[in-house]
């Protein structure tokens, strides 16, 4: 198959090549256009960033996007994923980005011939959102190697922080997770909020996935942004060189003050500038045969 799935299957060289080529688009150095593709949105879940993002990637590129609308197809008669996907290969698309609530959906799609690019499969991946993250962090520091980064929230629900601490590890980052006892498992060690004031490079946070609890979060939400949020007090005892960072949609005042959204060290709204950089790179190398 054809894409961009997971980044477990992607070589270190790969990854770090992608970054220049995202960081390259930027810049306005490499300028590519596709006239005469065209490629289709399949979102089973919402979505702001992701599914915008890669649609202004591909008007950047010169590709026809086609948004999907789930509700007036054939899904809603049964029809399978496969069958919808092929549907758009036998059509001409190019290829398909799709976002499902599925853990490892795109296991079903080996028959397919044109290229997909995940744009998030259930708690388990989001190889887009993994590489803005580090197009980000390289673009703020220049290298990986070293670099210490708390995520704080609702890890076991994440597909960012699951997706992000096994590639930033790979690349020599200390990866460190914060948040209540039950959003929290084996994914790195943990530390307090406090603590990774004191030692991160990097403070990303996460938004309470309320959709995917089976069961109320043990706590008020004042309650947790008190605990666990970012505060201006404790943005006010981070390092002077760290950054903030969140994959959002963010839930202000909950684990993030709003104050702090906006604050110098906030790198929130360069990671969607460089969504569109990174999407444009991937797009890109996938259609020359280099992912
Ligand atoms: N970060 C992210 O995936 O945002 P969306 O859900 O808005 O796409």
């Amino acid at each position: 198959m054809k894409g961009l799935f997971n980044l477990r299957e992607l070589s270190t060289e790969k990854i770090n090549e992608i970054v220049p080529t995202a960081l390259n688009f930027k810049k306005g150095i490499k300028s590519v256009l596709y006239p005469g593709t065209k490629m289709a949105t399949l979102f089973f879940e919402n979505s702001t960033r992701t599914h915008y993002s890669f649609i202004a990637a591909m008007l950047n590129l010169g590709i026809k996007p086609v948004q999907v609308n789930l509700e007036l197809s054939s899904i809603k008669k049964g029809e399978s994923l496969y069958d919808t996907v092929k549907m758009f290969e036998c059509a001409g698309f190019d290829g398909v980005v799709i976002r499902h609530t599925k853990d490892g959906y795109y296991n079903e799609l080996s028959g397919i011939n044109i290229p997909i690019f995940n744009g998030g499969d259930g708690v388990s991946d989001h190889p887009t959102q993994t590489l803005l993250d580090l197009v980000t962090i390289y673009e703020e520091f220049g290298s990986f190697e070293g670099l210490k980064i708390c995520i704080i929230g609702d890890i076991s629900h994440s597909r960012v922080a699951h997706g992000d601490a096994e590639i930033m590890k790979r690349l020599g980052m200390k990866v460190y997770i914060c948040g209540p006892n039950e959003f929290l498992d084996n994914t790195a060690e943990s530390m307090t909020p406090d603590e990774a004031c004191e030692i991160a490079d990097i403070i990303m946070l996460l938004r309470v996935q309320f959709e995917r609890h089976e069961s109320n979060m043990g706590m008020s939400l004042t309650e947790y942004h008190q605990k666990f949020g970012l505060t201006k007090s404790r943005m006010l005892r981070m390092n002077d060189s760290s950054i903030i960072m969140h994959p959002a949609p963010i839930n202000r005042g909950v684990e993030i003050a709003n104050e702090v959204v906006e604050c110098k060290k906030s790198r929130i709204f360069a990671q969607m500038t460089n969504g569109v950089y990174t999407r444009m790179a991937v797009i890109h190398m996938v259609l020359d045969g280099k992912l």
